[in-house]
């Protein structure tokens, strides 16, 4: 790893702006060799990053692909229902394996199913402020932020709230193994997920084949496309997708923002004073400080230039939204927050093919949180003033946002 860029180094963890903005600036294709000796090359210019990502001859797939399968036959490695599993997301996809299977999915996932969660996601975001009101105390992440998201998926997908505290751990072991921030035993965690979660999701599918409901995984049952229709490892691997996909990261939206607003009071009264705003406050936070920092890694699969480097077949690109968000060419003083800038260029949702499935319900989410946490406490302070981000080299979250009004 590289004296300038290890994303686990404490200084790093605490603030990744100022090292991505100097090598924006100096060395904006970036060479360094991981912890397991892959060579992996940074882009952190917008225009760079977006190409890459527009580009269909950057694969998602081929490089973990050829991985995933050698894993994946051999069904007495740890990992290998991982694997498995992973094989059949669209994230990791190209071409029209990637197109057909997203196209089933949109089918499920439209904007209407989205716009008529509003009303349920308003009622959460105020019960839970509701609570916190009555309990005097608000942390923006345990009591707002992760139980959000996780109660709007149970409720899109049609699971039981009880099992929500499975849902929790199940993500939770899956993205901290995806995010690279592999502890003692996160193997072997991720895995036990994994078998669990098809086991419970088997039985759920079982039921609305039977009984189909209105909800996202009936949806994805009937959703068809000229004869074609998702197999079962496919929505098994869509349902896993879309917990883990749209969790932690809206639980960072929420405390992200709400973090940006309480270090900038002005921009927290604009809120306040107009909750109008709210729209385009949401972009300028996830523009400031997103969830993801980098995108799922591309490959070029045959040796390829890109600004002037030869990148080997088997290199990894790694694209960095936090620093793309920053770029001086596309915003004037990209580190100064400003609710009312209204653009969208940011890349926080991703580009291109794989541009986020979830963008609408995640700006649903952030809206009505962070709004409604803004009109109920408009004072509000922060209680800790040196706030812990959680380790993690993709996603960009505090472990807790203690909060005084
Ligand atoms: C603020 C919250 C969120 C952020 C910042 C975010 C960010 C992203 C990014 C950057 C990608 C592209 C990754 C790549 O190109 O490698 C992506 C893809 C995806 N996201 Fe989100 N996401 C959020 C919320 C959600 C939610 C709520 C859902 C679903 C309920 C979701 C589902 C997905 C799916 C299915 C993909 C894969 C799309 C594809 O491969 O075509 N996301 N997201």
């Amino acid at each position: 790893m590289s004296e300038l860029w290890d994303p686990t180094s404490p200084e790093i963890q605490a603030d990744p702006h100022p090292w991505l903005a100097k090598l924006r600036r100096e060395t904006p294709i970036y060479r360094y060799v991981q912890r397991d000796g892959n060579v992996s090359w940074m882009l952190t210019r917008h225009a760079d990053c977006a190409a890459v990502l527009r580009d269909p001859d950057w694969s998602a797939a081929k490089f973990p692909t050829a991985m995933l399968e050698q894993v994946a036959a051999n069904p007495s490695a740890p990992f290998s229902v991982v694997a498995r599993m992973l094989l059949h997301m669209m994230l990791l996809k190209d071409g029209t394996d990637h197109a057909r299977l997203r196209t089933l999915v949109n089918k499920a996932f439209t904007p209407r199913v989205i716009a008529e969660l509003r009303p349920r996601v308003q009622a959460i975001a105020d019960e839970l402020l509701d609570a916190a009101v009555d309990r005097g105390e608000l942390d923006a992440i345990d009591d707002l932020g992760m139980p959000l998201p996780i109660i709007v998926i149970a409720d899109l997908l049609g699971i039981p709230l009880e099992r929500r505290a499975d849902l929790k751990r199940w993500s939770d072991a899956l993205v901290t193994f995806l995010d690279g921030t592999i502890r003692d035993g996160g193997l072997v965690e991720a895995a036990a997920a994994c078998v669990e979660m098809r086991e419970y999701l088997d039985g759920v599918f079982a039921e609305r084949r039977a009984r189909p409901r209105t909800d996202l995984v009936s949806r994805l049952l009937q959703a068809r496309e000229v004869g074609d229709r998702l197999s079962d490892e496919e929505l098994f691997a869509t349902v896993v997708l879309i917990l883990a996909a749209g969790h932690e990261t809206t639980t960072n939206l929420i405390g992200n923002g709400l973090y940006a607003l309480l270090r900038h009071p002005q921009e927290l009264a604009k809120l306040a004073a107009r909750p109008e705003l709210v729209g385009p406050a949401i972009e300028e936070l996830l523009r400031f400080e997103g969830p993801v920092t980098v995108t799922t890694r591309r490959a070029p699969g045959v040796a390829r230039e890109l600004l002037g480097e030869w990148i080997q077949p088997d290199d990894e690109v790694a694209v960095m939204l936090a620093a793309a968000n920053r770029d001086p060419d596309v915003w004037a003083r990209p580190d100064q927050l400003d609710l009312a800038r209204g653009d969208t260029r940011h890349l926080s949702f991703g580009f291109g093919a794989h541009f986020c499935l979830g963008a609408a319900l995640a700006r649903l989410e952030g809206q009505i949180a962070i709004g409604s946490a803004v009109s109920r406490f408009p004072h509000m302070k922060l209680a800790d003033e040196s706030p812990d981000w959680r380790p993690g080299i993709v996603l960009r979250g505090l472990r807790t946002l203690p909060i005084r009004w």
